[in-house]
């Protein structure tokens, strides 16, 4: 591996890229990396949390921390989250670390349990932070629609007729890397995690991508499996295709 630019560090020459799972001490970084990360895609100036109507019912304070509100709490609370860590060298050869991007995954077993702290500050502590200063203003309209085209672009992808007909599927929620770290490889080994698991266990990776992500999944060989009409909220179009990668791709009529 060569040196390359990175914005923080200067020259450094990245000497390994390790993922294991994330813990809730990494919650904090984990959001301010994620809201740098989307900082410029169109879906995230809807003031919406972001995992409404998936698995996430509460959401992080970290979000309010970094003056934003649409962050999921989903990272500590449900699935799988893996973190990459980069261990790189700068110029007078100093060995480094950084948490430099996650991913986040719902696995075809669905959500794992809970530990016990997370179930209290899931069910306990950040509702009540939530009703004293409310993250998420959307009205319960929008947030039935937008629901209802999630649940219809899972349905087109594996209901009858669907490219995934009853399939199993990793749910690829969320991946993403520090604007600082992005071009060194750790997306397409995040991405190849799940690639791996779904064969492993003859199932494919769905997921709901927003405008900003699609050049970089279609790449990567997902395929458009549905694309509903997008939903209009305060004049901003929302729109989410369901996309899937395949072990064995469909031929194509
Ligand atoms: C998309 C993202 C996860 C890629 O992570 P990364 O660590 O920079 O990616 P890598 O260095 O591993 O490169 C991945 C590959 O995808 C390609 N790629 C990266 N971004 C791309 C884009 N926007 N469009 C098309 N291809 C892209 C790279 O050229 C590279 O191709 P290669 O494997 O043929 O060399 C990262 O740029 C990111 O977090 N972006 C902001 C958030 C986002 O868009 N997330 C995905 C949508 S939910």
């Amino acid at each position: 591996m060569s040196f390359k630019d990175n914005k923080e560090y200067g020259k450094i020459r990245v000497k390994d890229i390790t993922l294991s799972p994330a813990t809730l001490k990494d919650a904090f970084i984990m959001s301010r990396l994620y809201l740098r990360a989307f900082e410029h895609d169109p879906n995230r100036a809807i003031p919406f949390p972001r995992c409404v109507g998936m698995s996430g019912e509460t959401y992080i304070r970290a979000a309010q921390m970094n003056k934003a509100k649409d962050l999921s709490m989903d990272i500590v609370s449900t699935d799988i989250v893996l973190k990459a860590m980069v261990q790189f060298e700068n110029e007078d050869r100093k060995l480094l670390e950084a948490l430099a991007g996650f991913a986040h995954w719902t696995s075809p077993d669905g959500p794992r349990k809970r530990t016990i702290w997370e179930w209290i500050l899931s069910t306990i502590v950040f509702p009540i932070c939530n009703f004293f200063s409310p993250i998420g203003d959307t009205p319960a309209e929008t947030k039935r629609q937008i629901k209802e085209l999630f649940q219809n672009q899972l349905n087109a992808t594996f209901g009858p007729g669907g490219k995934a007909y009853n399939r199993r599927y990793w749910h690829l929620r969320t991946i993403c890397v520090d604007p600082d770290w992005q071009g060194f490889g750790i997306g397409n080994k995040l991405l190849k995690w799940s690639f791996d698991k779904a064969a492993e266990s003859d199932s494919v990776v769905y997921l709901e991508t927003s405008p900003m992500g699609l050049n970089f999944y279609l790449a990567k060989g997902f395929q458009i499996t549905t694309s509903l009409p997008a939903i209009e909220i305060n004049g901003i179009h929302f729109s989410a295709p369901g996309m899937i990668w395949m072990p064995t791709l469909p031929q194509e009529k």
